[in-house]
């Protein structure tokens, strides 16, 4: 402790000594307000003691986990191909296992690095083998993005039981079974990145495409980010949703034809449907090593269609 003006500090603590209150006359016991803030202290250090000090950097080879990337003209394999183009190793996942295997060979020729794998993300025990191909073929997984989904244009009153079961399992439980493989993986190594896709339908009960069901199981996709962000930011694992409004892609029940178009831009403020790059693109951001400081965060991507 330096001395100013010739006036001695207080004694130097030692190296690692607890910081001491100097205590009052006749060694007299702090007062209550101090004994609070060490209560308050100590429960803040108990709650944080796994947390890392600082998430490692971005390892040169890592690998992103894309599900839902077979679809020819789907957001998938945009933001699959983006991120091979951005360095990172991806594991291509869908129901069609066929697609993915030419997605990846399609990657591969690039000059990039993908393994295509099958999966059903609805079911543990193929999420399970899937992760347990990649977690073998592939560098450590970074980045998870959650991206197969179904649609479900189904009236409410007409949509049985079974139809909401299949939409939750696929939309809602598969984000749940992949985050919770994946996530373990990335908590133990202080460092990942989960980013899943919502829906513009979510926040407006429908009104593009799907309706009850489809927009349900959306909604749970944006709070389980939201508490997977709550448990497992402070282990170095952000996690985030996106959320499109329309974009041209099959999901859609098939290509749009012109007016179906005209009628969907026209419903923005930007006058124009969504591409896929719109959403890759953000995605890929969300994914990188820049997004750090993002968690539990929902960002929309729908042209000014809703303003959340
Ligand atoms: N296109 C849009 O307008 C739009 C808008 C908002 C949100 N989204 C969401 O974006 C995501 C991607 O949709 P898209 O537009 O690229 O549609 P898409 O139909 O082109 O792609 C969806 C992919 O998910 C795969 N898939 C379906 N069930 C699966 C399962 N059980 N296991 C593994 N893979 C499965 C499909 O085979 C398909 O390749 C979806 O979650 C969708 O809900 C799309």
């Amino acid at each position: 402790m330096p001395t100013v003006c010739g006036t001695p500090g207080p004694p130097e603590r030692p190296p690692g000594a607890p910081r001491t209150t100097p205590a009052s006359p006749g060694g007299a016991r702090p007062p209550p307000r101090d004994a609070a803030r060490r209560r308050r202290s100590r429960r803040r250090s108990t709650e944080q003691q796994e947390a890392p000090v600082s998430t490692p950097p971005f390892p040169d080879q890592r690998t992103a986990v894309v599900t839902g990337a077979g679809s020819p003209r789907g957001i998938g394999r945009a933001l699959a191909a983006r991120l091979a183009r951005e360095g990172w190793a991806v594991a291509v996942m869908d129901l069609d296992e066929e697609a993915v295997a030419d997605v990846a060979a399609g990657i591969t020729e690039a000059g990039g690095r993908a393994l295509g794998v099958g999966v059903d993300v609805s079911d543990p025990a193929s999420v399970d083998a899937a992760a347990a191909r990649v977690e073998a073929e592939l560098p450590p997984v970074v980045g998870l993005a959650n991206i197969a989904g179904i649609s479900s244009p189904t009236a409410f009153f007409d949509t049985t039981p079974q139809e909401w079961d299949r939409v939750m399992a696929v939309n809602a439980r598969g984000v749940f079974l992949a985050t919770q493989r994946f996530g373990r993986g990335m908590a133990d190594r202080g460092l990942g990145r989960v980013v899943s896709i919502s829906s513009v339908s979510a926040q407006r009960g429908g009104g593009t495409f799907s309706k009850s069901a489809y927009s349900a199981s959306k909604g749970a996709v944006v709070s389980l980010m939201r508490a997977v962000a709550r448990e497992l930011s402070p282990l170095g694992v952000t996690a985030n949703c996106v959320s499109p409004g329309p974009v041209d892609t099959d999901i859609m029940g098939g290509p749009l034809d012109d007016e179906r178009r005209a009628d969907m831009a026209a419903a923005g403020l930007v006058g124009r449907v969504g591409t896929v790059d719109d959403v890759a693109a953000l995605m890929a951001f969300l994914l990188g090593p820049d997004a750090g400081n993002i968690t539990g965060a929902t960002y929309d991507v729908n042209g000014g269609l809703h303003m959340s």
